[in-house]
């Protein structure tokens, strides 16, 4: 495991003896998860989904990009949520890596948004991945609705056969009986691993694969941090670590987790986190709300409500060790705005002691705050930070002693909009 945990600005907020008196909480909660015993335990294949992933099953994939990149310019995953966060995370995260362009549908209501988007594959040659694990929720259904039509009359029957691909539940669902209906390829979702969590599953690896990634780099990487992450040990498994940190500052009143990046390729890992935790923390009255800002540029916008505004949080930076790219700030003769002292060095040099400042000012501010630090963009890096935030999830739910495999909180607002929309 490369990811590293810096808990240094915790001083005088968590102490030892905070840890000392959570590890046996952690004990039990870590063995609720290991022995399949504790809430919502039918959803915790996520867990082992690293190791019983196969090569053969990534082998066939990778072949299936190469297939449908030789026929088309461009993909459109449809999906929302889990079947949506996770892919564009990836894809951002490892910019530069894919292979052909990614667009996304379904993942809101905004009938401009879709108008564009219909307009802007108008001469491109297009390949759909529809994704539903449920295959009923409103957003993918409708701009599925949509895209098919649109497929329909862009191709021939067999041509969109072939240009369409549904991942769904296994047995249940529309989504599942539209597929079988028309004869489109389908992919299943596995059955014990919920939507935040299934970014490695089906829902991630095919799209993808599509679009060129290293998915088997992404479940090599995921693998070793499901060996680190499953060691009942405080000082070694980060991720408890990282979970003993903020139940105990949630203990203390901060409520609110601010994740803030200084690398915008990791912006939508930001998002994919925010659902991650806010999902599966966030009910019976309890949970800590996620947010997250986009430094350096928030700092220009945020950062006062940081440092001064109400102590009720508590700040977990996301920084890479290397960036992935040299970019030397020239030197400049007259040196009118004074930066000649940084001349000749690279941008993320900056970039790094602006989070060092900003690290320190917002501790000083009464922020306690903590690192996590990765070593560089790539694909088995990726893996692992998906499974070290999952696992780390997992712990702080059966800490706060609810289920953090479901949502029922989600279906309040689709009962009424059925309602509303006189949907049976
Ligand atoms: O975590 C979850 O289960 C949800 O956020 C889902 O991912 C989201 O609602 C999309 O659901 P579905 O894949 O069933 O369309």
């Amino acid at each position: 495991m490369d990811i590293t945990l810096d808990r240094e600005y915790l001083k005088g907020f968590v102490e030892d003896k905070d840890y000392n008196q959570i590890v046996p909480e952690i004990e039990r909660a870590h063995q609720q998860l290991e022995t399949g015993t504790g809430k919502g335990s039918n959803f915790t294949g996520w867990m082992a989904l690293p190791e019983r992933t196969a090569d053969n099953y990534l082998d066939d994939l990778i072949a299936l990009g190469k297939e449908v990149r030789e026929h088309s310019d461009c993909l459109v995953t449809i999906g929302i949520g889990g079947s949506y966060i996770g892919i564009r995370s990836s894809i951002e995260f490892l910019i530069g890596e894919q292979k052909i362009p990614v667009y996304y549908a379904g993942n809101n209501l905004s009938s401009g948004y879709l108008f564009h988007l219909l307009n802007t594959l108008e001469d491109q040659r297009v390949t759909v991945v529809v994704i539903s694990k449920s295959g009923t929720t409103a957003e993918p259904a409708l701009a599925f609705r949509i895209i098919k039509k649109f497929m329909e009359e862009k191709y021939k029957p067999a041509e969109v056969k072939k240009r369409i691909i549904c991942i769904t539940d296994s047995t249940r669902g529309a989504l599942r009986a539209i597929a079988m209906k028309e004869g489109y390829r389908t992919f299943a979702i596995d059955e014990d691993v919920g939507g935040r969590f299934s970014v490695l599953t089906a829902v991630g690896m095919v799209p993808l694969a599509i679009a060129g990634l290293d998915i088997k780099g992404m479940i090599a990487g995921a693998r070793d941090a499901q060996k680190h992450c499953s060691v009942m040990d405080l000082d070694k498994n980060i991720a408890y670590q990282y979970a003993a940190a903020r139940y105990s500052l949630y203990q203390k009143g901060k409520v609110i987790e601010v994740l803030s990046t200084f690398y915008q390729r990791m912006d939508f890992v930001d998002d994919w986190w925010i659902q991650l935790f806010g999902e599966s923390e966030g009910k019976d009255g309890k949970g800590i709300f996620p947010t997250s800002l986009s430094f350096t540029s928030d700092l220009h916008s945020m950062g006062q409500l940081i440092q001064e505004g109400p102590r009720n949080m508590f700040e977990t930076f996301l920084i890479a060790d290397l960036p992935g790219h040299e970019l030397i700030i020239p030197e400049d003769e007259d040196d009118l705005d004074n930066f000649n002292c940084v001349a000749g060095k690279d941008l993320d040099f900056v970039n790094k002691q602006a989070y060092k400042a900003t690290a320190m000012a917002h501790y000083d501010g009464g922020v306690p705050n903590m690192t996590v630090s990765i070593p560089k963009f790539d694909a088995p890096t990726l893996g692992q930070l998906y499974y070290f935030f999952e696992k780390a999830v997992a712990m702080t739910g059966y800490l706060l002693d609810v289920n953090p495999f479901n949502q029922p909180g989600v279906e309040a607002y689709k009962k009424n909009m059925f309602q509303l929309l006189g949907r049976k």
